[in-house]
């Protein structure tokens, strides 16, 4: 709705609370989401934000068609023209004032509502493929969890891109009207002429918005609360990976024994065709021994893809390569390229292999992202 300037003014409700709610969550939502984008293992606080986000975007959309009357999009669906006759109005000193969301922002919020959408559904893709968790797990191949990520990203990017316009689109007008939409986005309510409708409040329905907010936070959330040195929590735990007796134990002596996921059959083949030389090792396993632990490497080998692990581990490997070293691989090198020296040298971690310092689902082999942990280092070891 249009205003022309009136002194006979009042203050109206314009934003209803479930909209001011959900834009705020929004906001945080996407935030966390941008903020722990880069490092995989908050991939789980990211995850977070992003459910966060996608059930809002829902909420949006329901109360787009039911909400009150500044919230509805059919309140702020401009066509072109207004948009560009609004943009001429800025450029000449002269745009009109808008109760409700102005032309040219009402294109910016669709724009990123409908961004937002296409960025929750590719993160759904690329948690389902690559990360195996989520509503789509085992609907979608590695490939194309891993494909889609780039797309993920770009879409987030441009959503970001848009939250920026939108933010100088909103200091543009505030400057330019003397009124405060950001403390108008707070309390909802803006000056307009005498008259002019406001929207209905429905306060219990934005309290229990926020509510519901904070209770899907801490019930998220809640395994970090209670977790202990000795039981830390280990978010995402996917289907357990096969596990052998006879295998624990005859490879788990010296070393973690590393999940046969870990590496392809034809290495395990040679490992154990070489038992008797294992990294200097005599290992000394009777036929039967060997005959077991032989059968069930192969079985559950990288080529079985049962992790993220398992595919990015064959994809990085030629076709006639036999790794033995897990830590010697190009997939293994490229993931801790950025762990300082500092850490392989502590008293903590000691040795590249043992892989449990850092990964508390090592024994397991699912390498879950969420599950890694960097040690502390005592001071000393912290020095150069
Ligand atoms: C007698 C002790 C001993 C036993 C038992 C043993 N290993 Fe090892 N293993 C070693 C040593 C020593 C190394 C070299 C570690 C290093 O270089 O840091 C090694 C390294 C490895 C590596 C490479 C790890 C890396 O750093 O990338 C793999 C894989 C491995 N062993 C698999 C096995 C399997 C499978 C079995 C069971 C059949 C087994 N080991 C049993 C002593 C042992
Ligand atoms: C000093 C700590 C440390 C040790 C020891 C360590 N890792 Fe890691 N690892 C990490 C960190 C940190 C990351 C995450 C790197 C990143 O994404 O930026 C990681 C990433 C990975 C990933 C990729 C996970 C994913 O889904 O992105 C795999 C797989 C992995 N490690 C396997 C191993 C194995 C196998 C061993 C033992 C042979 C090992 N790591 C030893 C710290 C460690």
């Amino acid at each position: 709705m249009k205003t022309t300037d009136n002194s006979d003014r009042s203050a109206i409700i314009v934003w209803d609370l479930p909209t001011r709610v959900f834009h705020w969550l929004l906001v945080v939502g996407f935030a966390l989401a941008l903020i722990t984008s880069d490092d995989s293992r908050y991939l789980y606080a990211h995850v977070y934000g992003g459910y966060l986000f996608a059930g809002l975007l829902a909420f949006r959309f329901i109360w787009g068609a039911v909400g009150s009357r500044y919230a509805k999009f059919r309140s702020f669906a401009y066509d072109w023209p207004s948009v560009t006759a609004y943009l001429k109005g800025l450029i000449n000193g002269q745009a009109s004032r808008y109760i409700g969301h102005n032309p040219a922002g009402s294109w910016a919020i669709f724009a990123m509502l409908l961004l937002g959408l296409l960025v929750v559904i590719t993160g759904l893709v690329v948690l389902g493929g690559e990360e195996r968790h989520g509503p789509l797990n085992g609907l979608i191949s590695f490939k194309v969890g891993k494909g889609t990520k780039e797309i993920h990203e770009l879409l987030a990017w441009s959503m970001f891109g848009l939250v920026v316009l939108h933010l100088c689109g909103v200091i543009l007008e505030s400057v330019f009207h003397k009124e405060n939409l950001i403390w108008a986005m707070i309390t909802g309510r803006k000056e307009a002429a005498a008259g002019t409708p406001g929207a209905a409040g429905h306060h219990l329905l934005g309290v229990t918005l926020l509510f519901v907010g904070a209770a899907s936070a801490l019930s998220y959330f809640h395994g970090y609360l209670v977790e202990t040195a000795d039981s830390p929590y280990r978010p995402f735990r996917g289907p357990q990976l096969p596990d052998n007796a006879v295998w624990r134990e005859a490879c788990g002596e010296c070393h973690l024994a590393y999940h046969p996921n870990l590496l392809p059959a034809r290495s395990w083949q040679l490992m154990m065709d070489e038992q008797a030389e294992h990294f200097g090792d005599d290992l000394g396993l009777d036929e039967e021994t060997v005959k077991e632990v032989t059968d069930f490497l192969v079985k559950n080998a990288a080529e079985a893809g049962m992790t993220e692990a398992a595919w990015e581990m064959m994809e990085s490997i030629g076709p006639d390569e036999k790794p033995l070293s897990i830590v010697e691989t190009k997939y293994w090198k490229h993931e801790h390229k950025e762990i300082s020296d500092a850490y392989w040298k502590s008293e903590k971690v000691r040795a590249k292999g043992n892989c449990a310092a850092c990964h508390l689902d090592a024994k397991e082999g699912t390498f879950e992202d969420s599950s890694m942990r960097l040690p502390d280092l005592s001071k000393s070891e912290r020095k150069p």
